[in-house]
């Protein structure tokens, strides 16, 4: 049997209470994170220094003793082993050369493993200081939402430059997401193969779409990667995120074959009962922005969430990333709270 609560609920057991852990919670709220931050002008360096990135994976469970550590790292190293120019800016977010069908030719899906190898070795420094009972997340964006800024360039409200290219240039297109997809499963395999436990599939700009779009470009390419990976490591659970898909949440969780899925903050709880918890174990939803403000409030939508959901398969999240300006004192509240939850 395995002692981590957070594999065991993934593998449809039930567990004394649910597990949690936040998005985002390797990050600026942290002064220890900020700490270290400070000795890289680079992102990219920082998240492939394996000390450093294995030491702020491992900085929130020390406070909070979270479930599980994700993994420190970016979805846009996907394109920078493509070969994709990518910046961070400060304050600004990454700066991308956008990609045209002049360079798309020159991206190269081969180079992955070689590349991001300080991720694998990340992972295996991870593994080795884990607290015992705590599992590791490793992850990827998943294709639409990596397109979606190697194509923009720089993060958007809309991503109307992307989307039109998923209209214009159907052909630059598909290829663009083949390339992504093939390096996506590669690195996601090296991932698993240096120790991650489990896998979650950023899609965070999937509700930029239509339905149709959806389903082709969010959907099919998930329940490829999900199906590539299960097939070499079938006891490895996957956890999607469409962030705010909405009612294709559901069609999400029944056809792609993830074991979990993501809800975000405005999902109905009682719909999210009914509609998804009998497909897939349900991972979300407190809002990041009602933690920063409201201990109170946080703990009071924390219990709703646990009335709700609690009973069945669930991991308790935030319904995205935690905010760099959420007091230490609301985490540590919430945290407290849901380390004493007993069934
Ligand atoms: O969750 C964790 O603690 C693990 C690390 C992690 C980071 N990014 C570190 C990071 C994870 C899982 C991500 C995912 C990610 N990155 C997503 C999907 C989740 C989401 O929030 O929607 C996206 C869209 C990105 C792309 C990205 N990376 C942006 C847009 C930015 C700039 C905006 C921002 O939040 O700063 C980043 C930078 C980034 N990635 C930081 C961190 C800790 C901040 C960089 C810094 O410390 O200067």
């Amino acid at each position: 049997m395995n002692e981590s609560r957070f594999l065991r609920v993934l593998a449809g057991e039930s567990v004394d209470r649910p597990p949690f852990w936040f998005m985002r919670q390797a990050g600026r709220y942290l002064p220890e994170y900020q700490e270290i931050r400070k000795d890289f002008d680079n992102f990219l360096s920082f998240c492939y220094t394996p000390d450093a990135a294995a030491e702020v994976t491992l900085q929130p469970l020390r406070r909070f003793g979270m479930d599980a550590a994700i993994l420190f790292c970016d979805i846009l190293v996907i394109p920078d082993a493509l070969g994709q120019e990518v910046r961070f800016v400060k304050g600004d977010g990454p700066q991308l050369e956008p990609v045209t069908e002049k360079t798309l030719e020159s991206l190269d899906p081969g180079k992955v493993r070689k590349h991001l190898a300080p991720v694998a070795e990340t992972i295996r420094q991870v593994r080795r200081s884990l607290p015992p009972g705590a599992a590791l997340i490793g992850f990827a964006g998943a294709p639409w939402t990596v397109a979606a800024y190697m194509l923009e360039g720089r993060t958007s409200r809309q991503f109307s430059k992307a989307k039109h290219t998923v209209w214009q240039q159907p052909e630059m297109f598909a290829g663009l997401m083949a390339k992504i997809e093939r390096a996506t499963i590669d690195y996601l395999l090296m991932q698993i193969e240096a120790g991650a436990q489990a896998i979650q599939l950023f899609d965070s700009w999937c509700a930029v779409l239509p339905e149709q779009t959806f389903r082709q470009w969010v959907m099919a390419p998930a329940r490829r990667i999900v199906a590539a990976l299960r097939a070499k490591h079938p006891y490895v659970p996957v956890i999607g995120f469409p962030l705010r898909a909405g009612a294709l949440a559901v069609d999400y969780a029944r056809e792609t074959g993830v074991q979990a899925v993501g809800i975000d903050a405005l999902a109905p709880l009682d719909w999210v009962r009914r509609e998804i918890q009998p497909l897939a174990c349900v991972q979300g939803n407190l809002d990041p922005e009602l933690l920063a403000s409201s201990a109170a409030g946080t703990l009071a939508a924390a219990e709703r969430l646990l009335d709700v959901l609690g009973e069945g398969p669930l991991v308790v999240n935030l319904g995205h990333g935690i905010l760099p300006h959420t007091p230490l004192a609301h985490v540590e509240a919430l945290a407290a709270r849901l380390r004493e939850v007993r069934r």
